[in-house]
């Protein structure tokens, strides 16, 4: 595996870091597929239980290379995914938790791939800016239906039209990430140990349905009653009531 991404397994977490500060973390090829992988060796793997993904350096990442995108721009159609396509249908793919925790710049698929996290953090010195149009480019995974989806379509123009830099109070308030903290990796680390304790294939469940697309409600409603009654006959479920009873913590780290 490349050091220009370091892969640090801990107590069920696997830290997905960016490791080229020397060129702003930007995502080459090679960067793309490591991580790639990362996350689909630590989707199959029951000792995993949430991930993070964070850049060294106090840079989170300065989005793709530009030099790779220039010298080999991702093909157009094909079968085969370019590495960046990789990575992210991989993110999209992923059915465990994924945090991110932003230290510093997050530009262009730095800022595209917490759409696709599940929860995100930054320090007080981060910022976002997506430059798209700027770079005569245009919005990439998903950002031009997420992004009007969280922020409502004239906050996401303020992004994805006029390219404004964000600071990490502004990402806050319009929920791009959920807080902002000195130490983001340890509040970043702190929020994956509490998903890790939980029970995974309950969480999976919960992120799934959340990350469908809309149907009608009574649609959604069935299928929730589906899945809460399939839970409900779970081992994780008779450990969380059995820990109610008992009066203690569940222990949920023998499920996978
Ligand atoms: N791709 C390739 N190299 C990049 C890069 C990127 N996206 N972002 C930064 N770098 C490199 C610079 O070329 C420079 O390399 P060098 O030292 O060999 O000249 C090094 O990282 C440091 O960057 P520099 O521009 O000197 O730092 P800065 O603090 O003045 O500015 C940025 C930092 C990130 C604001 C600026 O580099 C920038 O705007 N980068 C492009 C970001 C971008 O548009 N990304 C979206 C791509 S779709």
């Amino acid at each position: 595996m490349s050091d220009l991404v370091l892969i640090e397994d801990a107590d069920g977490i696997r830290t997905i870091r960016f490791n080229r500060p020397e060129k702003k973390n930007a995502l080459t090829r090679a960067m793309y597929t490591a991580a790639a992988t990362a996350l689909e060796t630590g989707d199959a793997d029951p000792a995993i239980k949430v991930f993070i993904i964070a850049g060294a350096g106090g840079i989170f990442t300065a989005g793709n290379d530009m030099v790779d995108f220039m010298q080999t721009p991702p093909a157009l159609g094909g079968s085969e995914l370019p590495p960046v396509g990789h990575f992210m249908q991989a993110l999209l793919n992923v059915t465990k938790p994924v945090v991110a925790a932003v230290d510093g710049l997050a530009i262009g698929i730095g800022v595209t791939m917490l759409m696709h996290c599940d929860l995100a953090y930054a320090s007080p010195r981060a910022t976002f800016k997506t430059p798209f149009v700027d770079l005569a480019l245009a919005p990439e995974y998903g950002s031009s239906q997420v992004m009007p989806r969280i922020f409502g379509h004239v906050i996401a123009a303020d992004l994805l039209l006029l390219g404004s830099v964000w600071n990490a109070d502004k990402a806050a308030r319009h929920g791009l990430i959920n807080d902002v903290a000195d130490d983001v990796e340890a509040l970043a680390r702190a929020t994956a140990a509490k998903l890790a304790a939980k029970a995974p294939g309950s969480l999976r469940a919960a992120k799934a349905l959340m990350r469908r697309a809309p149907e009608a409600l009574g649609e959604r409603m069935n299928m929730e009653n589906d899945l809460f009654g399939e839970l409900l006959r779970s081992e994780e479920f008779t450990e969380a009531a059995t820990a109610f009873m008992e009066r203690r913590k569940p222990d949920f780290s023998k499920f996978g």
